[in-house]
Formats: structure tokens, sequence, C-alpha cells
């Protein structure tokens, strides 16, 4: 595959601030070194953790601008380095490229890490594929890693719904949990459609009142939620936050563990649940597709607080 310019087109961030700071322009094709691949990108998932980086929340630990936004990709390998032999030009991949805490996806070409990389099932699109990567491994880190959970546990996902929610309880479903979701009523034939067990409607009835003590909650919201998370759960059982990394530290108070989860790129977890997306035990749901060019609006309707499944942008 011939790359055409040394040039290409990139959403970059100059300045923190609100989606207006997000720039469509051209930029220098970045170059690969020995383990790296260079990737067309195909889309490029776009979260809420993109919009809090935009908005300057992590600038005192990872970040220095200008920079190119987006840590959920699938694309095709148009350049290998020297090193990598897993990997040819033409592959379909998808990556959760977080090695250099600069993910880069929203890009025409990206550099990737090979060691961040699978091979895409061809079963699946790049819109879910992309939409299962960073995700898909935060969920997977969150039920596995951090809570351990086992068949028959009860489980409940926070925002049960969203990007990270629902697949978190497809995994949780596959593993044999007994699961339960909050979202509003709009989202209950959808999260029932996935397999949740009970889903609860945040917005009518205390949480509390609807459910009996469970031995796992996923808390994907922080604040209020993850606070009254913690009454949730039987004594002994295990919070575990995505966002709020100071509330986890009253779990003790109530007699549970808290635990905290930043997701690390994992190549051997994100082949299970490669397997997983090829087998169509877990489904990737796409809300709502933005060109490139229109970064801005995704992360405006991002922001809205009310995706189901994913917001994705394609890039040509
Ligand atoms: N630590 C990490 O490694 C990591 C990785 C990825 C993401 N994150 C973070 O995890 C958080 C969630 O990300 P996401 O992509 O899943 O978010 P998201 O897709 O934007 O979540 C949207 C969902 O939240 C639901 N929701 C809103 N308010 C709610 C409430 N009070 N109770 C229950 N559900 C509610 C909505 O359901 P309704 O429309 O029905 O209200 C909607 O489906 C973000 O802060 C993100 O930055 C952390």
């Amino acid at each position: 595959m011939k790359l055409l310019s040394t040039h290409m087109q990139a959403v970059v961030i100059e300045t923190y601030g609100d989606a207006d700071v997000l720039q469509y322009k051209e930029v220098p094709l970045p170059a690969i070194t020995g383990d790296e691949l260079l990737i067309q990108t195909r889309s490029a998932g776009v979260s809420p953790f993109d919009t809090q980086v935009r908005a300057g929340r992590y600038k005192d630990e990872y970040y220095a601008l200008p920079m190119i936004l987006g840590w959920e990709l699938s694309g095709i390998v148009v350049a290998v380095g020297t090193k990598v032999t897993s990997f040819q030009v033409g592959d379909e991949i998808f990556a959760y490229p977080a090695g250099s805490r600069a993910g880069r996806a929203y890009a025409q070409y990206t550099v990737i890490k090979a060691s961040e990389a699978v091979h895409k099932p061809v079963t699946i699109t790049h819109h879910q594929a992309a939409a299962a990567s960073m995700n898909a491994i935060t969920a997977w880190q969150a039920l596995f890693d951090a809570a351990n959970i086992q068949a028959g546990q009860r489980v409940l996902i926070q925002a049960a719904a969203g990007g990270v929610g629902h697949l978190a309880v497809q995994l949780a479903k596959w593993k044999g949990a007994y699961v339960m979701g909050t979202a509003s009523i709009r989202n209950a034939d959808f999260l029932e459609g996935l397999g949740v067990d009970e889903v609860i409607d945040y917005t009518k009835i205390s949480v509390a009142k609807a459910m009996k003590p469970v031995d796992v909650v996923i808390d994907t919201m922080g604040a209020d939620v993850l606070k009254q998370s913690f009454s949730l759960i039987k004594k002994g059982g295990t919070a575990v936050t995505l966002i709020d990394f100071e509330g986890i530290k009253s779990a003790t108070r109530y007699g549970v563990m808290g635990k905290t989860v930043f997701a690390t790129p994992n190549q051997v977890q994100l082949q299970q649940i490669a397997q997983l997306l090829e087998q169509g035990i877990v489904k990737p749901h796409i809300e709502a597709i933005f060109p490139l060019h229109q970064a801005q609006k995704a992360h405006r309707h991002v922001e809205l607080g009310h995706t189901r499944g994913k917001v994705v942008l394609a890039v040509k």
C-alpha cells in the first residue's frame, strides 16, 4: 500500500477547553520506529475520557500540547517497523494505543506499538472494533482483574447502557454472573437484549430500595453514584470505580473493598476480547457516527452524558 502524501488530516488541540478547541487541520505524517505500526485509521472512538482530557482534567499528569486525542482505534496496517513480525501491510487491526499516554487516533494515520494491536475479526466493522478497544479492556480489567468476579455472583453495573457499561454487562454475563444495570427507562429493552437480568431505572426509584445486596459494583459515574453504591454491596464485597479515585477511599467505612481501574493496554486481554467479538458473544453498539472533521459535534454529543453504546468518528 503506497502512501500518497507526507501530510494528513487530524484533529488537534493546542489549548485545553470546550469542544471549540478541537481543530481539524493538516499535520505531518508520523514516522514509525522498529516495534511500531503505521495505521490508516478507519474508526476512532469518542469517549468521555477524551472530553475530560480535552478540558484539561489530566493536564498535570500526562499530556503535553499540542496533541491529537483518541485512544480507541481500528484501521489498516500501512507500514511495519523492522522488528515487527506479527503484522503485515494490509492487516486489519484494532487497538487501545495508550502506551505513550497520547492515543492520536483522531487522525488519518496513527502510530501505535505493535504490542498494543490485535487483528480485527472479519465479522465486525471497524466502528465496532474501535468501540471495543479501550472500553472492553477497561471492563475486563474492572470485572476480572480488580473485582475477580465469579459465576453466580451478583454484579451491578452503574450506567450499564454506556460505552463501558454495555460491554461490561456482556462480559459479566459471559462469566456467568447475575447482572444488574442502572439506566433510564428508554434503555431497558436495549439492556435486556444484552442479557441484563434486572434493569434499574435510576431516574424513578431509589436504586437501594430496588435491589438486594450485590457482591460487586462497577462504577462508571463517580461522586453520588459511587457513594450510594457502597451501601448496596455485601460486607466484604467489592466496589470498582473507573472515575472517582478520591471517593473510593470511603469504601472501607462500609466494610467493602474499594478498587480503581485506569485501563492499561494488554494484548493478551484484547486477543481474548477479539475472540468474543468474533463469536458474537460481545456485541458493541454504535449509536452515532460522525466524520472526522465533525469531532467538535461528536464531543458535544458525548458530553450530554446519555450515549447508548458508543459514538465514533469515521476516518477516510
Ligand atoms: N479508568 C479508565 O480506564 C476508563 C476507561 C474508559 C472510560 N472511563 C471513564 O468511565 C466513564 C464512563 O465512560 P462511558 O464511555 O461508559 O460513558 P458514556 O458512554 O458517556 O455513558 C453514558 C451512559 O451513562 C448513563 N447515565 C447517565 N447518568 C446516569 C446515572 N446517574 N446513573 C446511571 N446511568 C447514567 C446514560 O444512560 P441514560 O441515557 O439511560 O441515562 C448513558 O447510557 C467516563 O467518565 C470515562 O471517562 C475510564
